[in-house]
């Protein structure tokens, strides 16, 4: 199966892992950096996919600051939307195949049952529009394509809450986290696995995919600090109030309610799903050996 494979935003805590992945299983993959290929330029992001012709195209590039997006909706609309829709054409035109990775911030959170592939979206947040508006374009263009929505995402590489918690925790006494927000972490290595077995599988259409579990950001950072604290991270930090989102306001609003559905993945391509706390342990060993 191994070919040609072009993934876009490598440089990210996603795609990083991903190159790694598909390079592991002796796929020949071109990681173009943002100046070959901006998605702030639409028109340039159809000429280097259509210049390149890979089989297989992932798309991790993204604008991913959730907040700034609420003052930027042009740039994020250009990335997420604009960008991944002619970048799905230009595929389309040449008989590629495309798996586009979006989020759980498509949904509005009201649920209270895991949102499951066909629910219906309604996003709350600039961020959330502009990536619900990306799915369609790219839908539009190459409905063969993969749709992977995924939440809360960490990963060795890149900036995200599990490194910010460990800087934290290591400086301060005490930690305030919200836990009225509920979702499931998952980590990038994991998310790389499912997107190489999708494309094993020729997959096409929406699918949902994060850890098994669910827990609050409170929950989250309590087991972030507990696990490191047993691997030998530097905790000073005894204690982590949970705080209502109320208290912590930002200028974009997030789902209470993150939870998705994973049956569908796990069923059509028999993809054993890992709980997120055994995650997380993996991810900091491997933080920790990295640091040693
Ligand atoms: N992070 C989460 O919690 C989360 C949750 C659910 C879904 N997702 C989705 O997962 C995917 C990957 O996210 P991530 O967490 O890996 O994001 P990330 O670490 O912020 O990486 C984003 C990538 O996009 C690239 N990018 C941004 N603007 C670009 C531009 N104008 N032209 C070309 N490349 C550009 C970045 O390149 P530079 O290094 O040059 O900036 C980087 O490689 C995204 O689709 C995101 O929506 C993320």
């Amino acid at each position: 199966m191994p070919g040609r494979i072009l993934v876009t935003g490598a440089s990210g805590q996603l795609g990083h892992e991903v190159v790694e992945n598909l390079a592991q299983q002796g796929y020949e993959v071109i990681a173009p950096t943002r100046q070959q290929m901006n998605f702030l330029v639409p028109g340039q992001v159809a000429e280097y996919a259509l210049a390149v012709r890979a089989d297989r195209v992932v798309n991790c590039a993204a604008y991913t600051q959730v907040d700034k997006a609420e003052s930027e909706a042009g740039d994020a609309h250009t990335i997420n939307c604009e960008s991944a829709g002619r970048l799905a054409a230009a595929v389309a035109e040449y008989g590629g195949r495309l798996l586009h990775v979006s989020t759980d911030f498509v949904f509005d959170g009201a649920s209270s049952e895991p949102y499951c592939e066909q629910d219906e979206t309604n996003p709350l947040s600039v961020y959330g529009r502009s990536k619900r508006d990306g799915e369609r374009a790219v839908m539009d263009a190459l409905p063969g394509a993969v749709i992977l929505r995924t939440a809360w995402v960490y990963g060795a590489h890149g900036n995200n809450f599990v490194k910010t918690m460990l800087r934290l925790a290591a400086e301060r006494d005490h930690l305030r986290v919200v836990s009225d927000q509920v979702g499931t972490p998952t980590w990038t290595r994991d998310i790389a696995h499912a997107i190489s077995e999708l494309i094993r599988h020729e997959a096409s259409g929406v699918f949902h995919f994060t850890a098994a579990g669910q827990t609050s950001w409170h929950g989250f950072a309590t087991a972030i600090l507990h696990e490191a604290g047993r691997l030998g991270f530097e905790v000073k930090a005894k204690t982590v109030e949970a705080i209502p989102t109320s208290e912590y306001p930002a200028p974009a609003t997030r789902p209470a309610w993150s939870v998705l559905d994973t049956h569908k993945i796990q069923d059509s391509l028999s993809l054993s799903i890992p709980d997120w706390r055994d995650s997380l342990v993996s991810m900091l060993k491997e933080l920790r050996t990295c640091a040693g």
